[in-house]
């Protein structure tokens, strides 16, 4: 069996920091698509990781280009293309922007790799997921897209911070759409399955979850230019693992749901699991009134931000 071919479209802070941690896990080689206006770049970029492979000797090939007929049969797509939120914009303002470069990311797509895994990060999120899936008509377990999973290490790396523990030993899940909205699950977070509601108070927790909800924005506004990237990588590259690999990880992933949660035709975080077969299951799990009110709440804001695709 040959190596798989990873492909991320969008090649600026998260696309290279995803090909350098697809490369040292070796999950196949990468090839990293930009616009022409970038292609230099890109190739820049690959080739100052094909010389960091000497040390860490991995042997994933690593190319640059701005050609769509380059990620042919592709294994897994990671689609970061569009511009960052700047200083002052909501996720949303991007909307317009990002929407046109989606449709065009997903009819080449289709085109070039009908088979492939498709993990969407491009913002805003939740209509840039749902507008990747209609575009291409690829079936639902193929495409999803990657909130919850920052979304949630924020939340852990928070409560690692708050109480001194090891981050490892930190789980925890945050639901919803990747907005101001979504919904951390404090009753269910855990340090070495002791719940955090009994090692936080209540204030404090409350504070927490106040500050994974706005996490990204408090990076934006740091940087003054530009949104997070290391983090946002990892995670996606989490989620690539877990279906190269067949690691079925449970993973809150925005996943299209017919009918769970009560949801019925849009991406929003769940947990999801990923394994070979893309997207293979969403775990239910009864939610309290106040969890469900949340949850209500941040569907109303993925419905508004979906509506103004107009798809
Ligand atoms: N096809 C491919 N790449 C594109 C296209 C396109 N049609 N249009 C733009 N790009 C590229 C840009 O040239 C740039 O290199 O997408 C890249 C985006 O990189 P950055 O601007 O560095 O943004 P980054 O920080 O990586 O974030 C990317 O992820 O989290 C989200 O909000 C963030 O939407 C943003 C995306």
């Amino acid at each position: 069996m040959g190596r798989k071919k990873i492909t991320l479209v969008g090649g600026g802070q998260i696309g290279g920091n995803l090909a350098l941690l697809a490369a040292q896990k070796e999950l196949g080689n990468v090839v990293i698509f930009d616009i022409p206006q970038a292609e230099g770049m890109v190739k820049g970029k690959a080739l100052d990781l094909m010389q960091l492979r000497p040390h860490d000797g991995h042997d994933s090939d690593i190319v640059g280009t701005s050609d769509w007929n380059d990620v042919k049969n592709s294994d897994v797509f990671i689609i970061t293309a569009g511009i960052p939120r700047k200083p002052g914009m909501n996720r949303e303002d991007l909307l317009g922007i990002n929407l046109g470069i989606m449709k065009d990311v997903a009819s080449n797509i289709k085109d070039k790799a009908p088979n492939a895994f498709v993990i969407v990060i491009s913002n805003p999120l939740d209509a840039m997921v749902y507008a990747f899936h209609k575009v291409s008509g690829f079936p639902k377990n193929q495409v999803v897209g990657m909130a919850g999973a920052l979304d949630s290490a924020r939340f852990r790396a928070f409560i690692a911070m708050e109480t001194g523990y090891s981050v490892q030993d930190v789980t925890c899940m945050v639901l919803g759409g990747h907005g101001d909205t979504m919904v951390p699950i404090s009753r269910l977070a855990a340090v070495g399955g002791v719940p955090v509601t009994d090692l936080i108070t209540d204030k404090r927790l409350k504070e927490i979850e106040d500050r994974t909800r706005v996490a990204g924005g408090e990076i934006v506004k740091l940087f003054g230019n530009g949104s997070a990237f290391y983090a946002p990588a990892q995670s996606a590259i989490e989620m690539a693992e877990s279906y190269l690999r067949d690691k079925k990880r449970v993973i809150p992933c925005a996943s299209l749901c017919e009918g769970e949660f009560g949801i019925d035709g849009y991406f929003i975080g769940v947990p999801t699991v990923i394994g070979s077969d893309g997207v293979e299951k969403i775990l239910e799990f009864t939610l309290n009134d106040k969890e469900k009110t949340e949850l209500d709440r941040t569907l109303e804001a993925v419905k508004r931000t979906v509506a103004e695709t107009g798809l």
